[in-house]
């Protein structure tokens, strides 16, 4: 599939064939190249505040956001000035240091984790909190949703064929069957499956892993009590909650996704994982919990866990000082633009005739253009995530990106926005919606 555009992308093309010669993909992250929509990946050259300049030196408002991490927009100058002065100090020694110590206690006083252990990826922060949440229970089962993502943690890139509790397959050669005999994939807001799982497998569960509000199948909201249910559930049989918040900690709300239910509710995950935005664009990630639980890991405790890079002085940096920024008001002007940018996108598809929902979880959002006729009123799961018109995405994406906005090229993602995002860069984004959403409209009778 090949995208017309008016403008120019030689440099991007020319450096997307070199890069797919000595890289698989030409990406090093698969999401990045284009696949779900067609066209050529455009290759950043800087980025500023809310808009990307690409190689061939087109602008774009961005709307990706480093898949999340850049909540306060692009090349924020205390970010940078902070990162520069660490990076003259040396960029790692492989000795403890302040900035994790102060980034630990910034993330300890804004959610209900006790202690935290630095990780460099959110990939390699579940893997260690499911090894934890075994090595605590010394059970060996871990339960997920599917639509879930977690990173590629081989036992946990599984899916289920059936929408009933089965063990799981595994979503990817070269993920062994043994990796994901002991993962459980149930539907998402499922109460029914997670009770029939714990009564079969109850004292097999070592954990139950789901992300704090769905965002990795577009977002998807819990229904009302359906966290707390599984916390409660967990608790019942001796199982560990662990909430990943890698995409909503710090995103969806000052206090993450948990900020939008347990917060509210008085419930607290056993254990927590974090990144993206806690590492202000440098790769930081973290899981946390219970200070018992944290206790047993290594070397305080048996269970092993380490890595030569976790808690790099300069990712920490950024990510305290990230932090730091990321005050009550910053958090009023992303939702504010979410706000605007959602309902403008809303009503351009509607006014074109495209059946759509669009989905909140505090200032994270999507958007799902749906089959005409489609009788869904929410997306409540994985499978209903599925039943959208996916060339419609692709035009609006591609229409977008015509017109310098630069969505997520996959029409399962969140559009992330940034208290960068002023004025000018969100009327940019409003002139583009209505002819956008007209060529979203004429796919519909396309072959899906
Ligand atoms: C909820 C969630 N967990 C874990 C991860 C994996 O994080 P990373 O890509 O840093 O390995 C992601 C990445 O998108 C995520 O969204």
């Amino acid at each position: 599939m090949t995208a017309p555009t008016s403008r120019p992308t030689a440099r991007s093309a020319d450096l997307f064939a070199r890069a797919s010669a000595v890289t698989p993909g030409g990406v090093n992250s698969p999401v990045r190249a284009f696949g779900a929509v067609g066209g050529t990946p455009r290759f950043i050259a800087s980025a500023q505040g809310a808009w990307l300049t690409d190689v061939d030196g087109n602008e774009y408002v961005d709307l990706v956001g480093s898949w999340g991490p850049m909540l306060l927009g692009h090349a924020h100058p205390e970010v940078i000035e902070a990162v520069q002065a660490a990076v003259a100090r040396g960029t790692s020694y492989g000795t403890p240091t302040e900035p994790e110590v102060l980034l630990a206690e910034e993330i300890v006083a804004r959610t209900p984790v006790e202690r935290v252990r630095f990780t460099s990826s959110g990939t390699e922060a579940t893997m260690s909190a499911i090894r934890l949440a075994r090595g605590a229970t010394g059970r060996d089962v871990v339960v997920k949703f599917a639509g879930c993502y977690h990173g590629h943690v081989d036992a946990l890139l599984a899916s289920a064929g059936s929408g009933l509790a089965t063990f799981a397959v595994p979503g990817t050669p070269g993920v062994p069957q043994s990796a994901t005999d002991l993962t459980m994939v149930l539907p998402y807001n499922d109460r029914a499956a997670v009770e029939r799982v714990f009564a079969e497998h109850g004292d097999r569960i070592a954990c139950v892993i789901t992300e704090a509000t769905p965002g990795n199948m577009g977002v998807v909201n819990p229904e009302p009590g359906f966290n707390a249910f599984l916390a409660a559930t967990c608790a019942a049989h001796g199982a560990l909650f662990v909430s990943d918040e890698v995409m909503t900690g710090f995103r969806a709300t000052k206090r993450g996704g948990w900020g939008l239910d347990g917060a509210v509710e008085g419930w607290v995950p056993d254990l927590m994982t974090f990144g993206k935005v806690m590492g202000g664009g440098l790769p930081a990630a973290a899981f946390g919990g219970r200070a018992d639980l944290m206790g047993l890991l290594s070397p305080e405790g048996p269970v092993y866990q380490a890595g030569t890079l976790s808690g790099n002085p300069v990712a920490t940096t950024a990510g305290l000082t990230t932090l730091r920024l990321a005050t009550d008001e910053v958090y009023a002007h992303v939702d504010a633009v979410a706000t605007t940018i959602s309902e403008a996108a809303s009503a351009a598809l509607g006014e074109a005739g495209v059946p759509h929902l669009v989905q909140r979880a505090g200032t994270m959002f999507s958007i799902f253009l749906l089959e005409q006729g489609s009788t869904l009123t929410a997306v409540r799961d994985f499978d209903e995530a599925g039943r959208q018109h996916l060339p419609a995405y692709a035009a609006f994406f591609h229409a977008m990106l015509d017109a310098g906005v630069h969505l997520p090229p996959s029409a399962y993602e969140v559009w992330f926005c940034s208290a960068a995002h002023d004025e000018r860069a969100v009327q940019h984004v409003l002139a583009a919606l209505p002819a956008a959403a007209r060529a979203a409209a004429a796919t519909y009778g396309s072959p899906a």
